[in-house]
């Protein structure tokens, strides 16, 4: 075995640690891609340990980077070793007795929060929820949904496409999630979910964590109260009514447990809810705004897929079976996945004493698995940072060479929902317009819990004229560290 410490930067005296620190919230894939450069892999964030982003434990000795089909799987299939905790990280460590942090204990906490037996046993309750015709059941909304949206596009206007991208996968995750019937309540909670996402991922939050007012903790408290409270009512009223209206939430409060009989409870039901939302609606709208930018860099893959999607719905939207007779698009989708991944880290926290790549790991370690670096191991994809959907065509790979969506028991369970909706929103919208970038464009990332381009992206809204040489090339940023561009 490996006795030797862990490689990583030696951090100054003093303030050291919270540098290293605030270079990984500003650019962890800049900061990493540079630590991975100097010192292999895994890697520590601070030499010595001693720092700490998300776990909620006390007295976190470290953390560490890592990447690779090997550790990938090795992180995905220990489950009894890597832990998960609730979204809100660090902050979980605030709720006490007070019912002011009553919230803390079950908002972000759904499958997030939970390991082992419990995860199994959530996860199976959640399943019928996600299954494959249920799924296909959620067709029609996304279908109107995405139409209503496409009418507010103006053309020959610059617009910014990650914004459209997530109004999109916002309403379809509020209609899906909490169904036609509870529509302003619905939105009121989609509403609250959304600002309490916005609060909690800024480092002002954690870095400020006090209740009082003028304080964003404050606030979020302030939120998260009002939305249990709006929650609740749904939750009755959706009991009382004891009919299944088609939504994830009514599955969810009928789901009951084979062997004992248990139906989860309304704090667990609220979890649940929070955990689906965040996860659901920013994955899902990157995904959408990067292949979106990827294909206007790429005319001759935009003109295929143009032919593709022409030739089979004929302007149309697709319908479940016509999903299927897309093998274009559904390869633009998984490279563009693969190049530019919507969630490139998959982060643990270590129940116990393990060895990951030699090297013996203490308990209470915070792990982050990089899929983003994973997906560019040159062997398995050459020319990595090219976009090529075409090798896909031949190239066959397992679940911890490619996961966009993770792999093992915690692989995402709204992966099917997730391909269902980007297909058809990008079979729609591409059929109509031409989405041109503007000349000298910056395109720079924002890389934490999702893949974002910082501050949005601007794009010419055109009409579908095949005009696809047209805004091609001469952008700036670290997005041409990311992808191979003209
Ligand atoms: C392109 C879109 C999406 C991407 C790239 C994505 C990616 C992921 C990844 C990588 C994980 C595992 C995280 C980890 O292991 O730390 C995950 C988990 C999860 N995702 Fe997604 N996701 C997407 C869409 C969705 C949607 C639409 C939903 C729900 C409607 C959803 C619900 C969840 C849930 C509940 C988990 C936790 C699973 C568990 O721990 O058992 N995701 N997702």
């Amino acid at each position: 075995m490996n006795k030797l410490t862990i490689p990583g930067p030696q951090p100054l005296p003093l303030i050291g640690r919270t540098i290293l620190l605030s270079k990984f919230v500003g650019d962890s894939l800049g900061f990493t891609s540079q630590l991975f450069e100097k010192y292999g892999h895994p890697v520590l964030l601070a030499r010595g340990g001693g720092t700490n982003l998300h776990s909620p434990l006390d007295n976190c000795p470290g953390t560490l980077f890592t990447y690779g089909a090997e550790n990938v799987q090795t992180v995905a299939s220990q489950h009894e070793i890597y832990y998960k905790y609730p979204l809100t990280g660090g902050l979980y460590r605030r709720r006490d007795e007070s019912p002011r942090t009553e919230p803390l204990k079950h908002f972000g906490v759904g499958l997030f929060g939970v390991n082992s037996d419990e995860h199994r046993r959530h996860r199976q309750l959640l399943m019928p929820a996600f299954h494959q015709k249920r799924i296909e059941s959620y067709r029609d909304s996304i279908v109107e949904i995405t139409e209503s949206i496409l009418q507010q596009l103006e053309v020959d206007r610059v617009t910014n496409i990650a914004k459209v991208m997530r109004k999109v996968t916002l309403k379809v995750a509020t209609k899906t999630l909490f169904g036609v019937d509870m529509g302003e309540k619905g939105s009121k909670s989609a509403q609250l979910l959304q600002k309490i996402g916005i609060l909690l991922g800024s480092p002002m939050t954690s870095i400020l964590p006090f209740d009082l007012p003028g304080f964003p903790f404050y606030r979020m408290m302030n939120l998260m109260a009002e939305l249990d409270e709006n929650m609740r009512e749904i939750i009755r009223s959706k009991q009382d009514s004891d009919r299944d209206s088609g939504d994830v939430l009514s599955m969810l409060i009928k789901a009951r447990d084979a062997e004992t009989g248990m139906t989860l409870s309304e704090d667990e039901l609220l979890g649940h809810v929070s955990v689906i939302f965040s996860a659901g609606h920013e994955t899902s709208a990157n995904a959408l705004t990067w292949t979106l930018f990827l294909l206007s860099q790429h005319p001759e893959i935009a003109a295929d897929l143009l032919d593709e999607l022409d030739s089979v719905l004929q302007g149309n939207a697709p319908t479940v079976e016509q999903l299927q007779q897309l093998p274009l698009l559904e390869r633009v989708i998984k490279e563009s996945m693969r190049v530019l991944t919507p969630v490139p880290w998959n982060a643990r926290v270590t129940s116990q004493p393990t060895v990951l790549g030699g090297y013996e790991i203490a308990a209470g370690m915070e792990i982050w698995v990089s899929i983003y670096h994973t997906h560019r191991d040159s062997e398995i994809y050459p020319q990595p940072q090219k976009f090529n959907p075409r090798r896909w065509e031949t190239l066959e790979v397992d679940n911890f060479q490619y996961n966009p969506f993770s792999a093992g028991s915690r692989k995402c369970i709204g992966a099917g929902f997730a391909t269902m909706e980007i297909k058809i929103v990008l079979a729609m919208l591409l059929q109509k317009f031409r989405f041109q970038c503007l000349p000298q464009q910056k395109i720079t990332r924002s890389a934490l819990i999702v893949l974002a381009p910082k501050g949005g992206l601007p794009m010419l809204v055109r009409q579908q004229d095949r005009e696809f040489n047209q805004g091609v090339g001469g952008l700036k940023g670290n997005i041409r560290e990311m992808v191979e561009l003209i």
